[in-house]
């Protein structure tokens, strides 16, 4: 399977997310092309529609994310792999979802959800995951954004992994309280290349906080206090 893991994290390999989507690949026993947006100059849409008017789909720029596309283009599953900033996607990142509107034509059409869609990527046979993490340990309310544009860009069936409480996920002294988090994400890759989604069962342990969130925030209110001492 040709699989693109996008990491929208500017932690780039340290990147608490990315930890969690290799689990994801792991589970599904494959291996995929990484890209690290942090590497990469990706400039804005210009909005100037010559991927819609003139060149059949292709975007009329020269930068780093002509060939990001390309990979896009030829995957059969695209893992978008980022941290959740500001209730919606890093800036970067946020980029290039933006210049996948050369995937996509001008004309609509209303879809089953009964919204007004454009022709293209979100009705294809392409396959998308989302897997993010975010600092808050709210999943409600934090991660809506991210996966409401991720759903209507690319598809309904896109798969979504939302973790919150992602400080705990790369501190040194909390591998078992987040072990059977990550085992969950091993086993949703297993399930997802088996039948093109997450059970129900185990999509409930991912949208499940490690702690009670009030253990949360004493936990992370203290490790800034130390951090400041230092
Ligand atoms: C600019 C910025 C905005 C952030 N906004 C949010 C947010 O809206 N919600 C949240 O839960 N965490 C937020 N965070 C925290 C990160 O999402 C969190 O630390 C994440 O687990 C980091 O993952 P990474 O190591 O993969 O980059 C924000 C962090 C930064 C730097």
């Amino acid at each position: 399977m040709n699989i693109v893991v996008i990491n929208g994290s500017p932690n780039k390999e340290r990147s608490a997310t990315l930890a969690l989507t290799k689990a994801f690949l792991r589970g599904m026993n494959e291996t995929a092309k990484f890209i690290h947006t942090a590497d990469l100059q990706i400039n804005p849409c210009r909005a100037c529609y010559a991927c819609w008017m003139a060149t059949g789909g292709h975007c009329v720029q020269e930068d780093d994310a002509i060939s990001v596309l390309e990979m896009i283009r030829a995957a059969d599953l695209v893992i978008w792999s980022m941290p959740v900033y500001c209730y919606s996607a890093p800036a970067q990142c946020k980029a290039l979802m933006d210049r996948t509107l050369c995937f996509n034509k001008p004309q609509m059409y209303i879809g089953k959800d009964g919204r007004a869609h454009h022709y293209g990527y979100e009705d294809g046979t392409k396959k998308t995951v989302l897997i993010t993490s975010g600092g808050l340990p709210d999943i409600t309310g934090n991660f809506d954004g991210l996966v409401f544009q991720l759903k209507h860009m690319f598809g309904s069936d896109t798969a979504t992994i939302c973790c919150a409480e992602g400080a705990l996920l790369m501190q040194e002294d909390t591998a078992e309280i987040v072990k059977p988090y990550l085992d969950a994400v091993e086993c949703a890759g297993t399930e997802y290349k088996a039948g093109g989604h997450i059970l129900p069962k185990t999509q409930a342990i991912l949208d499940t906080p490690f702690i009670p969130r009030e253990d949360y925030i004493r936990n992370v209110n203290s490790l800034f206090e130390k951090m400041k001492r230092c």
